[in-house]
């Protein structure tokens, strides 16, 4: 099906993820024809840029943030396409302006992306149902993470955002959720028969998913010390993974279908228990900056920048399987992967000197994006000697073709009008409802977090969670 036309209003143009991110994506888009050629790109920002200022600028970003795929070429016939609209996100006034230029753009469906400080999503929100900028069949809307800081300001931004939007026009970003092998894991379990009949407590140890990251906070200190590592990610990117992998086969892989066995996962996953969790941060000596040292964070910071928790699922499907969960910055490598650790057998009929290791299912976002299935196999030669073998399977052996990044998917699926890959309001509030007790658990403490070093793993106290059920961190693939 083709991509309906629209203007696409960023909100935030002069920032960081529209550099980064939106622009690579809208412009893979154009460059693949997926965009549709009547589609308008329209910045809006507090700076005060004409619409060649605009281009000049995303020019930059992409041949900073894209270079491999620019070509002046297709950039010129993109480049008319947008155009700037200068204006405060608290005044409505500037709204009315904004209204205008989309009428002389005169294309009938806006897509409305906050690239803004959270802080700013209700007034956006507000001021966008103020002018009239909301009407359901023309308007969507695309919340940008992190939705609402705790429980509480999350219901309050959505009952803002629902005041103004219809929820079938609201689209809340997690774009972990676009990633191929977080897709896959849907397509794995639920168009083969082989795996799902495994796939629960009666032969799952535990799982175990890891996002880790070799980057700091970059210039993002403000920011990060406010979120930290929490509601950076584990709330959604994190949670969101264990859901997937957690969830009921839905009856159709629609919206609806998928969220509502989603919501069913998190309202069965008991809330983080704090002394199930370890909450660490970076330090650093000499070229390595400790987190205490980055700009605009305190000398005393106990922001976690790191995090490791055990989840618990109470419902038939998982009852006593953990999930064993972490996350952090200026770890070893850009590693992330879902390990589901299989049982060991119930009786082995081989005199073996040493117990076999469990076998295990590798599912990777990052490196390598694919799975791998890790079981016993016969060494070659006399007598029967175990030995760990792979079957693998590899995105780039087997399509030839790099994957889409998350976000090229994301901006598709909202001008398509597809949500199934955002969150619905009721799982942004339980995936909040989950982590409340962690995040005031850690507020009301003065306690330091468990600090590690870069280039680490993360705090050894991550490894005594699962020491003490007698388990051990898969090590994760390194690039
Ligand atoms: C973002 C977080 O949501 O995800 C960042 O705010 C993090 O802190 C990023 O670095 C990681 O995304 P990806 O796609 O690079 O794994």
């Amino acid at each position: 099906m083709d991509i309906p036309p629209c203007a696409f209003v960023i909100f935030g143009i002069t920032g960081d993820l529209a550099a980064r991110k939106l622009m690579p994506a809208l412009y893979a888009l154009h460059r693949t024809g997926a965009l549709h050629k009547d589609t308008q790109i329209v910045g809006f920002s507090r700076r005060d840029w004409s619409d060649d200022d605009l281009r000049e600028e995303m020019k930059k970003a992409l041949e900073e943030y894209d270079s491999d795929n620019f070509d002046e070429e297709s950039w010129k016939t993109l480049a008319p396409r947008f155009s700037f609209v200068s204006g405060s996100y608290t005044e409505a006034e500037t709204f009315k302006g904004l209204k205008e230029h989309l009428d002389s753009l005169d294309v009938e469906n806006h897509i409305f992306y906050t690239s803004t400080p959270p802080g700013t999503y209700s007034d956006i929100v507000k001021n966008l149902g103020e002018v009239g900028l909301n009407r359901e069949g023309t308007a969507r809307v695309v919340i940008e993470k992190p939705f609402g800081h705790d429980l509480e300001s999350a219901k309050e931004l959505n009952d803002i955002v629902q005041a103004n939007f219809r929820e079938q026009q609201i689209y809340r970003i997690d774009h972990y959720l676009a990633k191929e092998t977080a897709q896959n894991i849907a397509a794995l379990r639920f168009a083969n028969t082989i795996f799902e009949p495994t796939w629960s407590a009666q032969y799952v140890d535990h799982v175990q998913v890891t996002m880790a990251e070799p980057i700091g906070i970059g210039g993002r200190g403000s920011f990060y010390e406010e979120a930290g590592v929490i509601r950076d990610v584990f709330q959604n990117h994190l949670l969101q993974l264990v859901a997937l992998t957690a969830t009921e086969p839905p009856s159709r892989y629609d919206a609806k279908s998928v969220r509502d066995e989603k919501v069913k996962v998190f309202q069965a996953m008991k809330c983080v228990n704090p002394s199930q969790a370890v909450i660490g941060q970076y330090t650093g000596n000499g070229e390595a900056k400790a987190y205490r040292k980055e700009e605009g964070v305190p000398k005393d910071s106990r922001q976690g920048t790191y995090a490791a928790v055990e989840l618990r699922i109470e419902n038939w499907r998982w009852a006593n399987v953990p999930f064993f969960v972490r996350c952090g910055k200026r770890l070893k490598s850009k590693s992330s992967e879902i390990v589901v650790v299989y049982k060991r057998p119930p009786h082995i009929p081989f005199d073996l000197d040493k117990p076999v290791k469990q076998d295990r299912m590798i599912l990777r976002l990052v490196p390598n994006e694919g799975i791998t299935l890790r079981f016993d196999a016969k060494r070659p030669g006399q007598g029967i000697n175990l030995t760990k073998a792979s079957m693998d399977f590899y995105y780039d052996q087997e399509f030839n073709r790099g994957n889409p990044d998350a976000y090229e998917t994301l901006i598709q699926d909202v001008m398509m009008g597809d949500p199934t890959l955002f969150m619905r309001s009721d799982e942004v509030e339980a995936q909040w409802r989950i982590v409340k007790p962690l995040l005031e658990n850690w507020e009301n403490s003065t306690e330091d977090p468990a600090f590690y070093e870069p280039g680490s793993w993360g705090p050894d106290e991550a490894n005594e969670l699962l020491a003490k059920h007698g388990r051990a961190w898969h090590a994760p693939a390194t690039q």
